[in-house]
Order: C-alpha cells, then sequence, then structure tokens
C-alpha cells in the first residue's frame, strides 16, 4: 500500500515538474502587412493555445535578421513577404525542408515556388506590381495621368514618385528585378536612375510609399496594386495603374526557420496558414493578395491578374543568392549615389 508520505512526495514532484513545464510557442517572424501579421498570430494562437511572439519586418530585413541570427536562431517560422528572399534563404540552407500535407489544396504556382527550391518555402499568396497615384494631388499639381512605367521618368514627376529601398523591401526589389526583365540590364538599370531623379524619397517598407501617398503627403507610390487597392478601398483618392509595358508579380511565400527550437509548433503553423480558413482571415483585414489555397476566397475588389499584363518573372534566377546580391549591390553602387 502506497504511504502517505511517498504519495505526497509524488504529488510535489509532479507539481514541481509541472511548475517549470514550458507553454509551447511559437517565435513568428511577419512580412506581411501589420494588420495581417496581427490577426494570424492572435488567430493561430486562440486555434491552438500556443503562444506567439509576432515581429513585422520587410522582406529584405527579415531575410538580414535571419541570416544574422543563423549560428543561434531565435524565429521559428517566416510567414509572407515577397518570394526573392525565402528563396534565397532557402539556397543558403536558412530554412528547413518541410513538404506539408496541406500541399495538394494548393495551386500550382504555390507548389513550383517549393519545387524549385527544394521544399524549404511555399507561396502562400500572389499579387502584381504596379503604382498607384493620390487623383486629388495629381490635379492639384496640373500632372498628366500616368499609365506606364516609362512615365515616371517624366521630368514634371520631379519629387512625386516614391518608392521604397530594394535592399529592405521585396516590393522594390521586385522592383529593380523587374525593370531589369522588361527592359534588359541596361535598360533596367537605366530606368532605375532616371526614377531616381524624381524619387523625393526611399522607404524602408514597401507599401509606405502608397500609404503617403493615402494621406496626400506623396503623389505616386510604386508598390504592390493590392496595397493601392487598399488605400482606395479605405476612401482615400488612389487609383490604381497596372502599368502598359506589362509587369513583375510576387509570390508572397512562407518558410520554415533552419534550426528553429519549436519545430513542431513551426509544422502545426505552417500547416494551419495553408488552410482556406487561415487564408481567408485577410478578407477581415482588406488583403487583397490572390490565396494559394484553391478553395480560399479572393476578395471581388482584388486585382484581377487576368486582365494584367505579366512578365514571366523568373523567380528561380532573380531569388538566387548571386544574382539578387549583385543587383542589389549595382543598385547600392551605381542609383542610390546619384544626386537627385
Ligand atoms: O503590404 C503587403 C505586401 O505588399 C505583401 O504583399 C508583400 O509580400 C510585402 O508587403 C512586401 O513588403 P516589403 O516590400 O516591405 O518587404
Amino acid at each position: 500500500m502506497i504511504s502517505i508520505k511517498t504519495f505526497l512526495g509524488a504529488s510535489v514532484l509532479a507539481f514541481a515538474a509541472a511548475g517549470t513545464a514550458q507553454a509551447a510557442k511559437l517565435t513568428f517572424y511577419c512580412s506581411a502587412q501589420e494588420d495581417w501579421c496581427q490577426l494570424m498570430a492572435n488567430s493561430f494562437q486562440d486555434a491552438t493555445g500556443i503562444d506567439v511572439a509576432m515581429t513585422r519586418k520587410s522582406s529584405g530585413e527579415t531575410f538580414a535578421q535571419i541570416k544574422a541570427e543563423s549560428a543561434n536562431p531565435k524565429g521559428d517560422v517566416w510567414w509572407g513577404g515577397t518570394g526573392d528572399p525565402h528563396l534565397q534563404a532557402a539556397e543558403e540552407g536558412l530554412t528547413a525542408e518541410y513538404i506539408s500535407p496541406m500541399r495538394d489544396q494548393l495551386h500550382p504556382w504555390a507548389i513550383s515556388q517549393a519545387e524549385s527550391a527544394g521544399n524549404r518555402t511555399i507561396g502562400i499568396y500572389s499579387g502584381a506590381l504596379g503604382y498607384g497615384y493620390n487623383s486629388d494631388l495629381l490635379a492639384a499639381n496640373n500632372l498628366p495621368e500616368p499609365a506606364c512605367w516609362e512615365d515616371l521618368l517624366k521630368p514634371e514627376y520631379k519629387g512625386h514618385v516614391q518608392m521604397a529601398n530594394p535592399n529592405s523591401s521585396g516590393t522594390a526589389y521586385t522592383t529593380l528585378a523587374t525593370m531589369v526583365q522588361l527592359f534588359g540590364e541596361e535598360g533596367g538599370f537605366d530606368f532605375m536612375k532616371g526614377l531616381h531623379a524624381n524619387i523625393n524619397q526611399y522607404t524602408k517598407s514597401g507599401s509606405a510609399p502608397i500609404k503617403a501617398a493615402g494621406l496626400g503627403e506623396n503623389t505616386i507610390g510604386i508598390v504592390f496594386l493590392h496595397d493601392a487597392v487598399a488605400q482606395a478601398v479605405a476612401g482615400f483618392p488612389i487609383k490604381v495603374v497596372a502599368p502598359c509595358e506589362g509587369t513583375g508579380y510576387e509570390i508572397g511565400s512562407m518558410s520554415i526557420i533552419d534550426g528553429s527550437r519549436n519545430m513542431d509548433e513551426a509544422k502545426q503553423f505552417y500547416d494551419w496558414a495553408l488552410s482556406a480558413e487561415a487564408q481567408n482571415l485577410a478578407l477581415q483585414v482588406n488583403a487583397f493578395q490572390v490565396p494559394s489555397n484553391k478553395g480560399a476566397e479572393t476578395s471581388p475588389k482584388a486585382p484581377d491578374m487576368s486582365q494584367i499584363k505579366l512578365i514571366d518573372y523568373d523567380f528561380k534566377t532573380y531569388g538566387s543568392s548571386d544574382e539578387r546580391g549583385r543587383l542589389l549591390k549595382k543598385w547600392d553602387d551605381e542609383v542610390s549615389v546619384l544626386p537627385q
């Protein structure tokens, strides 16, 4: 028969063990829009009881952080942001291979992103690049309505155009890589140099230029079209332009960080984030990207990708470590240093 002393001893041990047991947790790096990041973190936490610590940073910044932390990884999962730096992270072994049981629910473009990266990343949404402008400010400054990329080089737009810095922002890197693919390397860099003369500020985050336009602090913002639509839907006088020459697009991506300390939770998040139910959360925060789950809803207000002249964006090349590094250095050396 068990003595009262043994029983108490066992209880004390059990209590002590419970006291030291760690609650399940997840460190979530997010590179989509802040309110969507917050909603994803809270919804996953509510659904699973896993404590989520979320940090939002732009795509290039998050890539740099994961790389800097690689000897002692602090993050578990990286959700959102343009695909190029996710592909670079995969190539550099900064992210982990994982094949989710949810994969067969996804569009082929999301799966091919995974296949080209040894299953170290996957597509979660897509969206086309372009620009938006504040129609009140344009009229107040007697400026013509731009319709093409080349229009943005006209001298009358000097000081009226804003974009992000391609080092920090995936949107801006997509812009740089799009120009190189549309106009060739020389033509693309000539375009970026001409544009530089009209730029009033390079922001850190990709969507900041169109938010500034919404507030009347900037006229034209080079952004993903879904970010421009979000400002128009919020009631700001923003017109959305899919440029006449054609344009690039992103495959917003998700990756598990190699060496994650909470690998089970990271996989749980990954599977959940690929579900139609989780992707439909976008509709609650006016996120107008096209979701990767075939069963998820695309908002009727989202830009219609089938009506936009899209280039055949070469994700493999422009998401490679060599090419992304080379183009960013060239932009730093030859464009950002030019006088304005
Ligand atoms: O605001 C949303 C969004 O445009 C995403 O579609 C995209 O992946 C991300 O922001 C890019 O942000 P950044 O340019 O700041 O890296």
